[in-house]
């Protein structure tokens, strides 16, 4: 038996990934960019292992043993499979690739509660078994077939999803555009608001605003090519003030897009909007822009700031969101993160 362990930490988009051209490849209807976070706060660990004492293929998620059924699985294993046969090998990597795999996979958050569990687990996937089966080269387009925005957390950093041109999808790819020490004030403090499962899906959320949204058709095709130019730069030149007026935008413009997806989706709470309250609030006492708050399709706030401002804004949070406090679903946790990079054990 072979055995791989690997973490790969959860992304948070900048600029968001919402709708697909092609839902079986898994091909955005925009570019999207994001930064990728620390290992040590919120990650998915994955062992995979080959035996040819193994009769099937098996995957367990957080100890509970899940379907193999699942066509975006199937096809990501497919995937690894052909490229490891595809490998020039010294007969070493051969037969494996003929071995039913084991997958044991947790996360260290709320699965499905809007906090891209989904990307770390599928990148983190895919990762180890590029390990198991020495596969080499990029490989954020096969953690794309997984779940789109899994593509990212292949690499650490500031990375761009582009969207590609061709029909088999093979350019929609992830690339780093700026390492994990580029910027080392950033920090990330995500504000569990609810660790609940969410009502819609991503997926499905997505699969209804780009049959029903004209703002989200505008937005793929006229605003989102010039924020990622801008946000390219911003990220290079470390321009904070840019950075997070981007970064604020956009997921405002992601959840008036959902808005305008018929019947409406709604991710975002009162506590999601108070929370919006507060740092445009803190913003305007500093006369410039200090922290950024973006949202996922949940009501969790992911806040962007520089190193020096998270005592503030940590004790600013902890006084309007008391834990102790009943805010109706809410409870808040500060998780300072550096941003960084997936990981072999
Ligand atoms: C709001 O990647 O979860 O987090 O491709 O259908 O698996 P599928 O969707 P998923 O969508 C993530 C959407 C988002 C924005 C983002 O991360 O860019």
């Amino acid at each position: 038996m072979i055995e791989v362990t690997c973490t790969a930490p959860i992304n948070i988009a900048v600029i968001k990934y919402w709708g697909k051209r092609d839902e079986k490849l898994i091909l955005p209807i925009n570019e999207s960019t994001s930064a990728t976070l620390d290992q040590s706060q919120l990650c998915a660990k994955t062992t995979v292992a080959a035996s040819p004492d193994f009769t099937s293929d098996q995957m367990w998620l957080n100890g509970q043993e899940q379907s193999m059924d699942s066509a975006r699985l199937q096809n990501v294993l497919k995937e690894i499979r052909r490229r490891a046969r595809k490998r020039k090998s010294d007969g070493s990597g051969e037969d494996r690739v003929n071995w039913h795999v084991h997958i044991c996979s947790e996360n260290n958050f709320p699965t499905a509660a809007g906090l891209a569990s989904s990307a770390a687990g599928l990148a983190c996937l895919v990762f180890s078994l590029s390990k198991l089966f020495e596969v080499e080269g990029d490989i954020s387009d096969v953690a794309r077939q997984g779940s789109g925005s899994a593509c990212r957390s292949i690499y650490g950093g500031f990375v761009e999803w582009t969207m590609g041109t061709e029909v088999d999808g093979s350019d929609s790819r992830a690339l780093q555009i700026a390492s994990e020490t580029h910027w080392p004030q950033m920090r990330v403090l995500i504000l569990v608001v609810s660790a609940k499962k969410k009502h819609v899906g991503s997926t499905t959320g997505m699969q209804t605003s780009v049959k029903t949204s004209q703002l989200l058709a505008h937005r793929a095709e006229k605003i989102v090519p010039e924020r990622m130019v801008e946000m390219r730069r911003a990220i290079k030149d470390k321009d904070f003030q840019t950075f997070a007026e981007i970064t604020m935008k956009d997921s405002n413009q992601l959840h008036a897009c959902c808005l305008d997806t018929y019947p409406p989706v709604t991710y975002m709470t009162d506590t999601s909007r108070d929370i919006v309250r507060l740092v445009h609030a803190v913003n305007n006492h500093y006369g410039e822009n200090k922290v950024a708050y973006t949202f996922d399709a949940g009501p969790n706030a992911c806040l962007y700031l520089m190193e020096d401002m998270v005592p503030t804004m940590l004790g600013l949070v902890q006084n309007f969101f008391p834990p102790e406090q009943d805010h109706g679903e809410a409870f808040l946790t500060g998780l300072p993160s550096k941003v960084s990079t997936p990981s072999q054990e």
